[in-house]
């Protein structure tokens, strides 16, 4: 039987690579996202990149999580065997500026969700959460029963959420709940027809890059160059969003064929840590252009080093990441390269 896979905020980053991997793994996907931070020319791509053949398992549903008509609406149309739950903000800056907002769109967002989901009997849920529930590790790589911490609105709204799967569960043990803590998800489909396309200037370390090498920025900010790391900046754990992409797949098959998995968390990364110079290096490489650095204060807040402990992934999910920079780097230009402005056309002058 084809299972039916709803998929909040399925138009987004994350999302769109995931539901290409979902509809080519044979599942009926109905995404439900606000294009909040999103535009719908990315699930024309993912139709584009499937085919029409697998097109026809793809429903797009402009809606709102928290908003329970919009759910009801889809809920009590369709039967979904599950649940992947990208939809939610991830700015930290903006969280810090205005809370509420994260409060409201992640924490009301998803409890609606889940009350919904209850209701209809769907109890069957993949998460999206974070490394940053990990705030400052102290000892890396970060194992998933290290102690957790949020160091802004943003990071408590997933560590929160991880904690409310943790009650749903204990108060109803049919729910079975996998919560993926992300590392750094970067590149894009190696078609370079998908990819990431943030609003106004990039937060993020390779969106910035991809801009600075097809010339919509100056030059890179490189946030600390004083760490007691081995070229003196920060370092984490990059992860190319197609290896996302297959864990997502991997996690909720899990979910359909192993019975006592309760409510667990797992790490999503590749275990290995690049600094912010050696991801510059690795991308002028695999683009062939000069990205003109400055070297500036740390952010605050950053942590020095991030890194993922693999094995829980490698033994509950029997799921490991194949890419390693190069790859991520050479995905990410190729996306940029087709797609200087992203998904938008270029200003006119
Ligand atoms: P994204 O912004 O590209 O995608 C999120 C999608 O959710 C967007 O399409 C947005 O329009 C939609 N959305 C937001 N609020 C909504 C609402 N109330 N109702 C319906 N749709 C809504 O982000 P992404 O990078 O794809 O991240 C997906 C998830 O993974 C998020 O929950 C994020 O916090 C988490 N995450 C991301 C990263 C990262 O660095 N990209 C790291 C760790 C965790
Ligand atoms: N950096 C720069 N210049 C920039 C942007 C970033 O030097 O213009 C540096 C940062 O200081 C940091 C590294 O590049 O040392 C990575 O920064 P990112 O902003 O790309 O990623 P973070 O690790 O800070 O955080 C990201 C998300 C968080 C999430 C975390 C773990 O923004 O929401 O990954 O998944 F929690």
């Amino acid at each position: 039987m084809t299972k039916s896979i709803l998929v909040t905020g399925g138009a987004g980053f994350i999302g769109t690579h995931t539901v290409v991997q979902l509809l080519n793994q044979g599942f009926k996907v109905t995404i439900i996202d606000n294009l909040d931070n999103s535009v719908e020319e990315a699930v024309h791509r993912v139709r584009d990149l499937v085919g029409p053949q697998l097109s026809l398992n793809l429903q797009f549903h402009l809606g709102d999580i928290r908003n329970k008509e919009d759910l009801e609406k889809l809920f009590s149309q369709s039967k979904f065997d599950a649940v992947i739950h990208f939809a939610g903000l991830k700015a930290v800056g903006e969280s810090m500026a205005h809370p509420f907002r994260y409060f409201d769109n992640n924490l009301i967002g998803s409890i609606t969700l889940y009350q919904v989901m209850a209701k209809y009997n769907c109890k069957k849920l993949v998460f999206s959460s974070s490394a940053t529930v990990y705030g400052q590790p102290k000892i890396i790589p970060c194992v998933e029963d290290f102690e957790l911490k949020a160091m802004n609105p943003y990071g408590r709204t997933k560590l929160f959420l991880e904690e409310i799967a943790r009650d749903i569960h204990t108060a109803d043990q049919e729910w079975k709940i996998i919560l993926l803590r992300y590392f750094n998800p970067v590149g894009a489909h190696e078609s370079g027809k998908l990819g990431e396309d943030p609003i106004g200037i990039p937060n993020n370390l390779m969106p910035y890059i991809q801009q600075v090498a097809v010339g919509r920025l100056p030059e890179l900010n490189v946030y600390g160059h004083d760490y007691p790391t081995k070229d003196g900046t920060a370092v984490r754990d990059y992860i190319h969003v197609m290896d996302l992409a297959d864990g997502h797949v991997t996690a909720l098959q899990k979910l359909f064929t192993k019975e006592d998995i309760g409510c667990f968390a797992c790490n999503l990364g590749t275990g290995r840590g690049t600094s912010v110079l050696e991801m510059v290096n690795a991308f002028e490489k695999a683009s062939g252009k000069k990205i003109p650095i400055k070297f500036c204060p740390r952010r605050p807040g950053d942590a020095t080093e991030v890194y993922a402990s693999t094995e829980k992934a490698a033994h509950e999910l029997n799921w490991k990441a194949k890419y390693g920079i190069d790859e991520m780097c050479r995905d990410q230009w190729n996306w940029a390269r087709q797609n200087p402005w992203g998904y938008k056309k270029p200003p006119t002058k």
